[in-house]
């Protein structure tokens, strides 16, 4: 039976982490900090913050650390995602983490929010719609 996925207050702790997470960003360059949270299906939470580089373009967003982070422990698949940076404003994942994002779950729930608040709630497909997928590739040979 496929795991039901949790409630609006669940992703609470899911917010917290990412706040968390946050405080470990290496972003000397922008100075704009961003802390992720992943839940897995299998019930962990895996975090990841913004590493950005003094070759500005190879800079790797918090969503996507997180999400390699959660990959590479060959955890279950991600059932939630919660953003938050140091702004004032909610800050949304960016269109190369919502594709990145997509690949492993377009129905994952989406909890973006700035320093303080609850947050605003949605899922990847809803933030990327008509997304390229594995779907317009040829059949493997
Ligand atoms: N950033 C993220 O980590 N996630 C987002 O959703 C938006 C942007 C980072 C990238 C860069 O280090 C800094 O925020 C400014 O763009």
């Amino acid at each position: 039976m496929p795991t039901p996925p949790p409630s609006r207050s669940d992703l609470t702790p899911l917010l917290t982490a990412a706040r968390e997470a946050r405080f470990a960003a290496h972003a000397p360059y922008s100075g704009f900090h961003v802390g992720a949270a992943i839940l897995t299906e299998d019930g962990h939470i895996v975090t990841g913050c913004n590493v950005e580089n003094a070759s500005y373009g190879l800079t790797i967003c918090a969503e996507r650390t997180a999400m390699v982070r959660t990959v590479a422990e060959g955890l279950g698949a991600p059932i939630a995602i919660a953003i938050a940076s140091d702004s004032h404003l909610p800050t949304p994942p960016c269109g190369a983490c919502r594709q990145f994002l997509a690949e492993f779950n377009p129905a994952m729930r989406v909890l973006y929010a700035g320093a303080e608040g609850e947050g605003i709630e949605t899922t990847v497909d809803a933030l990327l719609p008509g997304m390229f997928d594995a779907k317009q590739l040829p059949p493997s040979k």
